[in-house]
């Protein structure tokens, strides 16, 4: 932990402008700066950096917040990272906090191996391309390969002489512990002999990255091929290595990733670096292991969409797809692609070069649901037999996805693909689901899993302010934030009070949030919008003033990012941008019709919807309801037990209501939506 005081000091010297200079050319203009956005492709400028306000903004893609955002996000760190980057960059002295002299120790033994893990590297590399040995074999066989020079730089790759302990001899020569080469497991020490040994010797080097770019071990491949030994010896785990929590290539694809906003997902070291070498630069190797949650969550943090390539032998693919449903279950969108029969990554981008590797990359894959029905029917044709248990499967791999609308189109799709009817197959997924509810995996007493919360798009990628498309009540949110951000000092004429000679006054914010408060608004639906909302309410109840400062500076990159942003399209960047809209001239002028005019528009996109969401739920509802009817005269036929004919008919009934009680609410926002919709028309900016 990094206290609060060291934070402060490093928000107090990070001059944003020095910063993003680092990484982008800038010019000034006015007051400002501006340069190419480096997190989206673009050839006129609309990337702006404001030294006033400590705040970057794109107004092509959206991205907005200060300094320390700045670097996260170009640099895929985590705040702290971000933050001792900075105060390296400034030479500010981190204190980290109430460490207690084990953990501190532990810090320093994790740093001393990372220092070690730098120092091989170095040695393996300097190997590679300066010994007589390293050069003769090391660097002749990845020639051999079509590794270029780039690409053995890029991933920092190396040679281990042949010699049994000369890594281990030269660290030792280097004032490097013993200790700490055990643990990395560069050295492995015989317990009888106590003789040292170099883990890797003859084999060319692959160092594994953190995604912050410190090695943290390596993977050594054999030369010859006829040798009887493992073709890969790799670094065990350790304290600074996690295997199941690192992804190969990640540090080299996480910029590439975010910019693509897409994964591409291998298996090997030699399939990363050939398709980087083919221009494809978004790829990482689960290394061999299957996939697991953390390295799910790793790449969930960069982007929602995962390709997943498989080579072109259907052994591999049935061993992996299982894997798959977890994707889903967390919520990725995952596609898969299908190489030619006999290639896997590496050799089919060596084969056909980057122009092809590229174009059959964007035009060869396919979502992963239609793809598994589409190979498992041609299965299941070969053997009628295994047709109840493929759609079992199928359907468990639909159920795993928690978007319930999703879930439906996926089932329609599926029922086409494998020509079965679509009921079939619900009253299958129904199944699995009374199965998970009397397993206990499932909400008690419903037989629907409850629809999840809307996931909505996170704000700093939604483009804003500037009249580009965003969606709904999003943006009306956003615009809740920018007022109360920018203006909600400001007091002004309560709009409410009808009394023209002397109307009552109060501040923009109190307004709002009164306004928030009669609509039985209590939360906005966005999560970093809501916590700014919060404590902007916290502070207008207890009579505090808002400060937009503490928001830009806030130790969350997310409300630090929202709050950037709408500082940005304040009147002095919006200047600039006359042509986006010149309405901030005179919003400080009107400020109690537009607050009032917002929070009406807000509402009514609420309101449409939850129209749309519960329109939605009803239709399932209903199905539910037809698909429990329906096996309910199927079990009566049967002559189940009256008990579980009973069960059958409170499910039927609940069901029932519970389509009633939506229909009902269904009406009633039709009629709010309705006297909004004229109001609306009434109020003039
Ligand atoms: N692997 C391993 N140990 C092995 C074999 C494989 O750790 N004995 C891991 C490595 O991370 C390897 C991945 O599994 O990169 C995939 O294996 P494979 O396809 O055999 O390796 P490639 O990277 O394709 O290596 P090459 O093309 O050089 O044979
Ligand atoms: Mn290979």
């Amino acid at each position: 932990m990094i206290d609060r005081t060291t934070i402060d000091r490093i928000m107090d010297a990070a001059d944003i402008v020095e910063v993003v200079q680092d990484f982008v050319s800038l010019k000034k203009r006015g007051v400002n700066y501006i340069g190419c956005c480096p997190f989206h492709n673009e050839k006129t400028p609309s990337f702006i950096v404001s030294p006033a306000k400590g705040i970057f903004k794109c107004f092509g893609c959206g991205k907005s917040g200060n300094a320390v955002g700045f670097v996260m996000e170009h640099e895929q760190m985590t705040y702290p990272e971000a933050l001792k980057y900075i105060a390296r960059k400034y030479g500010i002295e981190v204190v980290e906090k109430e460490l207690s002299p084990e953990e501190q120790q532990q810090n320093d033994d994790r740093e001393s191996m990372r220092m070690l893990n730098e120092f091989a590297a170095k040695y393996f590399q300097n190997n590679l391309l300066n010994d007589p040995e390293g050069i003769a074999i090391g660097l002749s066989y990845f020639r051999e390969r079509g590794f270029t020079d780039e690409a053995i730089k890029t991933f920092g790759l190396g040679y281990s002489l042949e010699k049994r302990d000369a890594f281990t001899e030269h660290a030792l020569k280097n004032g490097y512990k013993l200790d700490f080469m055990t643990r990395t497991g560069l050295t492995i020490v015989n317990e009888e002999t106590k003789r040292r040994y170099d883990r890797f010797f003859g084999r060319v080097m692959f160092p594994v990255y953190s995604i912050s770019g410190q090695v943290i071990g390596f993977g050594g491949r054999v030369l010859k091929t006829a040798e009887k030994t493992a073709k890969y010896v790799n670094s065990p785990e350790s304290e600074i290595y996690n295997k199941s929590k690192t992804l190969y290539g990640l540090y080299q694809a996480r910029t590439e990733i975010v910019r693509q906003k897409k994964c591409y997902l291998v298996e090997g070291y030699a399939d990363v670096i050939s398709l980087y070498m083919a221009g494809v630069h978004n790829v990482v190797a689960s290394s061999g292991t299957s996939l697991t949650e953390d390295q799910i969550r790793i790449i969930h943090r960069l982007t929602d969409d995962i390709t997943v390539l498989y080579d072109g032998d259907s052994a591999g693919i049935h061993a992996s797809i299982r894997g798959i449903d977890m994707l889903l279950s967390q919520g990725l969108n995952v596609r898969v692609l299908l190489l030619p029969d006999g290639e896997d990554p590496d050799s089919f981008a060596k084969k056909y070069g980057s122009e092809k590797t590229i174009e059959y990359l964007n035009t060869h894959e396919e979502d992963f649901i239609r793809f598994k029905t589409r190979l498992s029917k041609t299965e299941a044709d070969k053997d009628p037999l295994k047709r109840a248990a493929m759609i079992t499967d199928i359907v468990r791999t639909i159920s795993v996805i928690e978007d319930q609308i999703k879930q439906t189109v996926y089932l329609q799709e599926c029922s086409k693909i494998l020509e079965i009817d679509e009921n079939t197959l619900y009253s299958e997924l129904m199944k699995l689901r009374r199965k998970k509810i009397m397993d206990g995996k499932g909400p008690a007493g419903q037989a629907f899993p409850s629809k999840p919360e809307p996931k909505l798009p996170e704000p700093k990628q939604v483009p804003t302010a500037t009249g580009n498309k965003e969606i709904g009540f999003l943006s009306k949110e956003h615009e809740i934030i920018r007022i109360l951000l920018l203006y909600g000092n400001k007091v002004i004429n309560n709009p409410l009070d009808h009394n023209r000679e002397n109307p009552q006054r109060l501040k923009a914010a109190e307004l709002m949030v009164a306004l928030m408060l009669q609509g039985n608004i209590t939360e906005l639906r966005n999560k970093v919008n809501q916590q700014i909302f919060k404590e902007i309410s916290d502070a207008v109840i207890n009579g505090r003033e808002i400060s937009e400062k503490e928001f830009i500076n806030s130790p969350d990159p997310a409300i630090s990012s929202v709050a950037a942003d709408a500082c940005a399209s304040s009147y002095e960047l919006s200047k600039m941008w006359e042509k986006h809209g010149s309405v901030y001239y005179k919003e400080e002028n009107k400020l109690g019709e537009i607050i009032t005019d917002v929070y009406r528009k807000y509402l009514l996109e609420i309101r449409k919807d939850e129209k749309k969401q519960l329109s939605a739920e009803l239709k399932v509802q209903m199905e539910t309801s037809k698909n429990l009817k329906s096996e309910l005269t199927a079990i009566e036929a049967n002559g189940n037990s009256e008990d579980e004919i009973e069960k059958l008919r409170t499910a039927v009934a609940e069901s029932d209501n519970k389509s009633i009680e939506i229909l009902k609410r269904i009406n009633e926002i039709t009629q709010e939506i309705k006297e909004l919709s004229i109001t609306q028309g009434r109020v003039t900016i």
